[in-house]
């Protein structure tokens, strides 16, 4: 059963005038370990820092169902199966909060915006 959604929209130009007046001290704060290996090999950087703040934000609405402190973006990080397909991976911490339940991403890009939603949908 879908239990939570959440839905995001970030204007691409903002995230790269910050990438570009603060580094990777601005996409660190956004970025975990494994997410920062895909953005190093990315050319549209900001492109790629914008989906994934989006797809953060969104994680984080749906995540209001099952917690009530927010984690740090970098904890919500979000890598790409074989196929493209994003993937949530969570810290134990914040799994076991879940009681089972899966996350499902979509992202998008263009020039101008990035836009991503995230399903929660509960074991049946
Ligand atoms: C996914 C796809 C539609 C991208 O569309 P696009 O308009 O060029 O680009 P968008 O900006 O809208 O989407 C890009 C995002 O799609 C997501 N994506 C990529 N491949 C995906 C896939 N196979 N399934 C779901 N989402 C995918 C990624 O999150 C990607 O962003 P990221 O690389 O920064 O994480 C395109 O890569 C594609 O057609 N892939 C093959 C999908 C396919 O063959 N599916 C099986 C048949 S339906």
């Amino acid at each position: 059963m879908i239990t939570s959604i959440g839905l995001d929209i970030v204007e691409t130009a903002r995230i790269k005038d910050d990438l570009e007046r603060f580094g990777p001290r601005f996409s660190d704060r956004i970025l975990g370990p494994d997410e920062k290996v895909l953005f190093d090999r990315r050319q549209d950087k900001p492109l790629f820092l914008a989906g994934r703040f989006a797809a953060k934000e969104a994680v984080v609405k749906a995540l209001g169902k099952y917690l009530t402190v927010r984690p740090p973006l970098q904890e919500l990080q979000i890598v790409n199966d074989q196929t493209g397909r994003p993937e949530l991976k969570l810290p134990d911490s914040v799994r076991e909060s879940l009681d089972g339940a899966r996350c499902f991403i979509s992202i998008s890009h263009e020039r101008n915006y990035a836009a991503a939603v995230a399903i929660f949908e509960d074991p049946a």
